[in-house]
């Protein structure tokens, strides 16, 4: 039941949550990743020194702020060909104008563009990918960054009728991942990464309540967010081991840590709260928790995690952090912070032994895609994750709820054209 209790089989036998100890260590990993990163990820650059990527073409979706920014810059300024996949076009623009000011000295201008994309919009991935598709070019890698973990909002709908944060973090993604194969082939070896989270972690799929209206359990969003993250990590498994060699296209899952960006910008007590919610996770602790620990000092503890810096090579990294008259540690350096947030994205887009490693454990029948962890090392996914009988039924439900064929991804590999239900109707 993902972040909430845990529930595990029901009567007629169907998993039906995590159990306790699975849903333990989840909370475990997330804990431990949250307090080591900077520890674990010490051995790397910030930013991470890419090869020359003039011949690669990128699409990187949600780029105007966080993350995806930063993996977008990054791409660019090593010389790849940038398309930014965003919803606020004006923003992107003035973002490219401010890089091409700031880099002028650096060598040839940047070679970015701007597309409108709106994951809230089946419609709108369909038409982003025809707009693409249609220039028959190839496209080498392709970053599902875009997502939303909308903290301590009541439970929203997409237009499609789907709950957003599986609208958003898996089930548009992945129309677009789908939709974009035909030039993902021209572009091979070529490579899609999502941008996932340890969140997945307590996550559980329930195909048959993607949309979490059944009132089996209490919609929270952090509920909807580790599922979706965790459907994300699923449907990839199948792909990629539906993907045939030949066609040269990896999938991989990767984890930026846990990073100050405005994905988790909301009142960090919303996040606490929820996840000490008596009626939800962890509820028979919570009073207990309560009791011995005031919230907003526990706040203050988990931020003193961030203190430990990533690579304590500057003055600036050290004191990334400092103490505010109010009592609470802020960013004073949010830009380097991210920037270590896009590292693992970086690495898994472009570092040459990434295709040898997916290429290994796609030959050793292991049943989950690649997953590349915030310090850029290869890592296991959750348990759950390892279900390839769920898995398989995750697939089927996301191509249904997307509106494509179960023979979709063969068609579309071998060129074939593909109806999708969001596609618009010739006239
Ligand atoms: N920050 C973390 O600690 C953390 C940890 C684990 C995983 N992640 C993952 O990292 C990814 C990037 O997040 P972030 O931390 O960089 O957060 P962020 O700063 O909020 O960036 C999210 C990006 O997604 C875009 N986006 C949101 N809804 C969209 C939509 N309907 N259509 C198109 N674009 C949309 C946003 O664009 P708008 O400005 O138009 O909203 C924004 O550019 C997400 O997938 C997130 O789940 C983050």
């Amino acid at each position: 039941m993902a972040a909430s209790a845990p529930v595990s089989v029901a009567s007629n036998g169907k998993k039906e949550g995590l159990g306790w100890i699975e849903w333990g260590r989840g909370w475990y990993n997330i804990v431990t990743e949250f307090l080591f990163q900077r520890i674990m990820a010490s051995h790397l650059e910030n930013p991470l020194s890419l090869p020359p990527l003039n011949d690669v073409t990128c699409i990187v979706t949600g780029c105007t702020s966080g993350i995806g920014l930063q993996i977008a810059r990054q791409l660019a300024k090593s010389g790849a060909h940038v398309v930014m996949a965003v919803r606020k076009t004006k923003m992107a623009q003035e973002l490219i104008q401010k890089w091409q000011t700031e880099d002028s000295e650096m060598g040839p201008p940047l070679n970015v563009e701007v597309m409108e994309l709106d994951l809230l919009s089946l419609k709108s991935v369909v038409r982003f990918a025809e707009a693409w598709n249609a220039r028959l070019g190839p496209l080498h890698v392709l970053i599902n960054n875009a997502g939303i973990f909308s903290i301590g909002e009541p439970q929203h709908f997409s237009e499609d009728g789907y709950e957003t944060h599986m609208q958003v973090n898996h089930l548009a993604p992945t129309l677009l991942s789908m939709l974009l194969m035909p030039s993902l082939v021209r572009g091979s070896p070529s490579r899609i990464i999502n941008v996932n989270s340890i969140m997945h972690y307590v996550g559980f799929v329930d195909t048959e309540d993607m949309n979490l209206v059944s009132g089996k359990r209490k919609y929270t969003s952090l509920l909807g967010y580790c599922n979706s993250k965790l459907a994300q990590v699923k449907f990839s498994s199948i792909l990629q081991k539906r993907l045939p060699i030949e066609a040269g296209i990896h999938v991989l899952c990767v984890s930026p840590g846990i990073v100050h960006t405005n994905v988790i910008s909301a009142d960090p007590l919303a996040i606490v709260d929820q996840a000490f919610d008596p009626t939800l996770s962890g509820g028979v602790w919570a009073p207990t928790f309560r009791r011995y620990l005031r919230l907003d000092e526990m706040v203050q503890f988990l931020d003193l995690a961030f203190l430990i810096p990533f690579r304590p090579t500057t003055r600036e990294d050290v004191w990334t952090w400092r103490w505010e008259k109010g009592g609470r540690f802020t960013a004073r350096d949010l830009p380097r912070i991210v920037q270590a947030g896009s590292r693992s994205s970086l690495f898994a887009a472009t570092d040459p032994q990434v295709s040898e490693y997916c290429e290994l454990l796609k030959t050793e029948e292991w049943p989950i895609c690649p997953y590349i962890s915030h310090d850029c090392r290869p890592t296991n996914a959750s348990e759950e994750a390892h279900n390839l009988e769920t898995s398989q039924n995750v697939w089927e439900k996301t191509l249904e709820l997307i509106g494509l064929p179960v023979d979709a991804l063969e068609k579309l590999i071998s060129g074939e054209e593909v109806q999708c239900k969001y596609q618009k109707k010739e006239a």
